[in-house]
């Protein structure tokens, strides 16, 4: 295992579409899921997509268990969402590769999705609550879209601009 670099907005492979990941679930995808997991612990993060750490596949790992909990890691291979509710649930959002940044994001309370996990057994479950925020913005980062792309443009900007101050500063 081994803790691998987090890309920031902005970086244009932020902006990749994944692609699936075709055929079994094999030993090297596993491997690809221990570093991403070993990387959001050390960030610390509750979820992670492979784009994150720069491989364009349709992967995510998270975990919501609280401080003090055991740890409970997922994994998700090709996610979809299934059905999404009505009822929408604002929830403050942060990102990895959104440092420093926090904001309102709304999305569908509760959907049913399918992936498969480690194994590569296909799983069909509903996910509410901040399971259902959490897998919504990771599937975002499989299309290539930020929390912040949900914003209005000025609270965006206002972020990137904050983003690539930072940037330059780190390479002064
Ligand atoms: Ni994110």
């Amino acid at each position: 295992m081994a803790i691998r670099p987090i890309l920031v907005a902005p970086d244009p492979r932020l902006k990749q579409t994944s692609k699936p990941v075709e055929g079994p679930v094999t030993d090297a995808h596993r491997a690809l899921m221990d570093d991403m997991l070993e990387t959001m612990y050390d960030a610390p993060g509750i979820g992670l997509a492979a784009i994150q750490i720069g491989e364009p596949v349709r992967i995510i790992v998270m975990d919501l268990a609280r401080e003090g909990e055991p740890k409970q890691p997922r994994h998700f291979v090709n996610p979809e969402i299934l059905w999404a509710s009505e009822e929408v649930l604002p929830y403050e959002e942060g990102c990895l590769s959104v440092p420093d940044y926090y904001d309102d994001v709304e999305r569908p309370a509760r959907v049913k999705i399918r992936y498969l996990n480690y194994h590569g057994e296909r799983i069909e479950e509903e996910a509410e609550g901040l399971y259902a925020v959490c897998i919504q913005h990771e599937m975002d980062h499989l299309e290539g879209v930020l929390f912040i792309d949900h914003l209005s443009r000025l609270k965006r900007e206002k972020a990137l601009a904050k983003l690539r101050k930072a940037k330059r500063e780190a390479a002064l």
